[in-house]
């Protein structure tokens, strides 16, 4: 009750307590350019307004008399114990939403802060081994956008696993980039470049193909990036290769249907990350949401299912629970949470997150994770 007690004696929240607020104050200290590029999605964007929308269309059934007094957010995922079922999804030149331009660096601060694991991605502005050293006791994954380039790609996957990362995420969603108006109606965008390349700069792979370092000639070492960035060729052929990288947990980004998570997981892949990107990739698309009961189903629960795409608020974490996600990312808030407070504003933007789930358990009488099942839901009727 003590927010309600602060309300009273006039005090009132710095940082925003709605998603949408938290929206609109991001909008108004970001620059256009910037703005344009977290915030949009692919085509008309109905992808990503689908994917948000399709929380309203499941509600919760509140139990009563549950012994819910004491609730326990807690999940286990390759064999680690995390405190909450919440992640940070990758989020890619996260840097244009700080102010410092660290932004890689933020985050992993406000994942040690608060036990909510980073999955740090590629494309940081900091080296991983940076991003990495500052996760303290808490996991961090490495997203892995795999280069048009085998062992580019083998020196990635090495460098995480030394880095300490616990499990590799390939993004299969981004072989190239989608088709996104905003950004194409943006004529130039100078914070992009040189922003995100710091794991090739400083890969010793990537630099044994340059002829002079990229400190010395930055300008042909983001043209090689541009080169070996989105292996369109690859394919379930390339997956035993995949595999044979790590012994490190590995999971597919961006697998929607059950037919790849069943075949995803034939090949040993160790968990399905259910995401269609926020929408920014392809247009026209079911959102994400849809997507998730199926691909659960097709690999079982012993198969943890991560899930993204338009998770706004608490409630939407239970219901993508509900709905067979083991554990639920959240990319854009944020990102929004970085830009209006930094640090603190992304461990705000998860805490809003965490106890609107853990009041709403309470309330509607889920007190374990576990408990909440398909059952807990319902279709709302039309
Ligand atoms: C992303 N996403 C992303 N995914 C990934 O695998 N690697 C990446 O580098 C990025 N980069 C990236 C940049 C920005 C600005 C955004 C907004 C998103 C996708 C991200 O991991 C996640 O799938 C979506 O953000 C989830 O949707 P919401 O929460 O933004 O609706």
């Amino acid at each position: 009750f003590g927010i309600y007690l602060d309300g009273l004696s006039g005090t009132r929240p710095e940082l925003p307590m709605t998603y949408a607020e938290l929206a609109r104050r991001a909008e108004r200290v970001m620059s256009e350019q910037v703005w344009s590029y977290v915030e949009g999605g692919a085509g008309s964007e109905g992808t990503q307004r689908g994917n948000v929308a399709a929380f309203d269309r499941w509600g919760l059934v509140p139990r009563m008399l549950a012994g819910a007094a004491e609730r326990d957010l807690s999940v286990e995922l390759f064999g680690a114990r995390l405190p909450t079922p919440l992640l940070l999804a990758p989020v890619g030149v996260i840097g244009i939403c700080a102010e410092d331009g660290h932004g890689d660096l933020a985050t992993a601060r406000a994942a040690a802060a608060t036990g909510v694991p980073m999955i740090a991605s590629t494309l940081t502005q900091d080296p991983m081994e940076d991003v990495a050293a500052q996760l303290g006791a808490t996991p961090g994954w490495f997203q892995l956008y795999p280069p048009n380039d085998r062992e580019l790609t083998e020196s990635f996957v090495r460098r995480a696993e030394k880095a300490g990362f616990s499990a590799i995420v390939v993004t299969l969603d981004t072989l190239t980039l989608g088709w996104r108006p905003r950004d194409l109606a943006i004529a130039s965008f100078p914070q992009l470049r040189g922003l995100c390349l710091a794991n090739y700069f400083t890969d010793p792979v990537f630099r044994a193909r340059l002829a002079a370092p990229p400190e010395e000639d930055p300008q042909a070492a983001a043209g090689l990036w541009a080169m070996l960035f989105g292996n369109q060729r690859l394919s379930w052929d390339d997956l035993p290769w995949l595999r044979s990288l790590t012994s490190l947990p590995l999971l597919l980004k961006g697998v929607c249907h059950p037919d790849d998570a069943r075949r995803a997981v034939d090949a040993g892949v160790d968990g399905i990350y259910c995401s269609n990107h926020g929408g920014r990739q392809a247009d026209g698309g079911l959102p994400a949401l849809d997507c998730l009961p199926g691909v659960a189903d097709a690999v079982g629960a012993h198969v943890p299912v991560i899930f993204d795409s338009g998770v706004r608020s608490g409630v939407h974490v239970l219901k993508a629970l509900a709905l067979g996600a083991s554990a639920v990312a959240v990319g854009r808030p944020y990102a929004y949470g970085l830009a209006v407070g930094g640090q603190a504003g992304i461990e705000h933007v998860l805490r809003c997150l965490l106890a609107e789930a853990d009041l709403t358990m309470a309330i509607d009488g889920y007190p374990r994770i576990a408990d909440l099942g398909r059952d807990a839901l319902r279709p709302v009727a039309r």
